[in-house]
């Protein structure tokens, strides 16, 4: 209230946490993952390759990659009676709140198997997230949709196993998409990490205190779940299904964010860090049209978020914020093309994010210098005074 802020009280502005894992510079709209250039690992790189880097800070040799990909599979499946915890909830419930849950509740399979202080549960559970949180998900996808969920098929790679359980079913067999597939390994390569985002943060406070990996992850998601962090690829989509099924034009739906009207927002628009155009929606934004024109699907809503993207980037309200598209505008269209519903997408970021997660869990985990999570503050409330009592 004074209008000081907490540097005239002598807070010093340090980074709260030492990482070596991503490096983002938000005005150049530079992303890398331990050195490395998004951009080169999108087009080149696979999502369990990239997992590793971000693990290990190297990237792993050929025998490393198919060894540890050999592991993932065989931890694909669940224990059986976890899949009454999905019988137990409405088939209303959103994806996101079964994958927290569901997290959450594994832990219980592995007690005594759990100590962040024993290098062989550490890597054992990493296993086991990477291998365990697509098929939490796809169960929460058929779950939605009323459709029987199908056993992993260890014979595919983690992606294709992870398209057949959503999409496939007991009735006939399930042909793979090369596009879809290709289209999937880049978008979750480009979710991998990025740095101390909410829910990454989150993940740390929660591991500094002792808790395992599953139940740091579960509070992860959670985080990510929100519509101003992970759940804005789904609140993107519904914006752009309102717009068109209002018939408002796109400059009256601007005016309206830009006066602010019922607080609605330019959904995967603006960042946190990058002032600068966001390199990853720079990418998703160069192969939706590729993408959808390879899967035969015509979608106005990409039209629209280009001719909405176009409005803003010239608007002085958009310009003078450095407001640009993120990650999430343009994700959920290529989603959607794929056939997963809009409820299923912030799920897929989660999936995309659990490397970086798991990496910064455990780069806190392994550092001698950590001590348990406690955001400073800066006292602003009542002075000291006495409580009243009969004069
Ligand atoms: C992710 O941190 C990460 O790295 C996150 C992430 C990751 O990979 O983990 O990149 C993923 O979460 C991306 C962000 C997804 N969220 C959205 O797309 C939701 C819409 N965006 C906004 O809610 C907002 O831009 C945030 C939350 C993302 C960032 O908030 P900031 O940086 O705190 O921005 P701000 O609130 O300080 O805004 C500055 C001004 C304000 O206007 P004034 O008060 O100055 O008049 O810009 C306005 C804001 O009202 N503004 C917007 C806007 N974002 C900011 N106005 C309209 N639409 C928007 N989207």
């Amino acid at each position: 209230q004074t209008g000081h802020t907490a540097l005239d009280y002598g807070f010093v502005n340090t980074a709260s946490t030492k990482s070596a894992i991503t490096y983002i510079d938000g005005d150049q709209g530079i992303l890398r993952y331990r050195g490395y250039p998004i951009e080169q690992l999108a087009k080149h790189s696979s999502y369990l390759e990239v997992a590793w880097l971000l693990l290990y800070g190297e990237l792993p040799t050929a025998d490393q990659l198919g060894e540890w990909d050999e592991k993932i599979r065989r931890h694909t499946l669940l224990h059986e009676d976890l899949k009454h915890f999905f019988s137990a909830l409405p088939h209303t419930a959103h994806p996101m709140s079964v994958l927290s849950a569901a997290t959450a509740a594994l832990s219980t399979y592995y007690e005594g198997q759990s100590d962040p202080g024993n290098p062989e549960h550490v890597e054992l559970n990493t296993i086991r997230m990477l291998a365990k949180l697509p098929v939490i998900a796809a169960y929460a996808h058929k779950k939605s949709i009323g459709q029987a969920f199908l056993y992993p098929d260890n014979s595919l790679s983690f992606v294709d196993n992870f398209l057949k359980l959503n999409f496939g079913n007991h009735a006939e067999p399930y042909e793979i998409n090369p596009v879809m597939s290709r289209a999937l390994e880049r978008l979750l390569i480009l979710h991998e990490d990025h740095e101390q985002n909410a829910s990454t943060s989150t993940v740390r406070l929660v591991g500094s205190t002792g808790a395992n990996q599953f139940s740091s992850i579960s509070a992860g998601i959670n985080a990510l779940y929100g519509p101003l962090h992970g759940g804005a690829n789904e609140a993107v989509l519904d914006m752009l299904a309102r717009i068109r099924d209002s018939g408002e034009s796109v400059q009256r739906f601007v005016e309206r964010v830009k006066n602010k009207e019922d607080g609605v927002k330019l959904m995967g628009f603006g960042h946190r860090v990058y002032k600068n155009y966001d390199p990853r929606a720079k990418l998703v934004k160069e192969s939706a049209d590729e993408v959808l024109r390879e899967l035969g699907v015509e979608d106005p809503l990409l039209a629209l978020a280009n001719e909405l993207e176009e409005i803003a980037l010239n608007d002085d309200y958009f310009k003078e914020r450095r407001l640009y598209p993120n990650v999430d505008f343009y994700t959920g269209v290529i989603y959607k093309a794929m056939g997963f519903p809009t409820r299923m997408f912030t799920p897929l970021f989660a999936i995309g994010r659990l490397p970086g997660w798991l990496a910064h869990w455990r780069e806190m985990q392994y550092d001698p210098q950590t001590k348990i999570g406690r955001p400073q503050q800066l006292y602003v409330g009542a002075g000291e005074r006495d409580y009243p009592t009969e004069a």
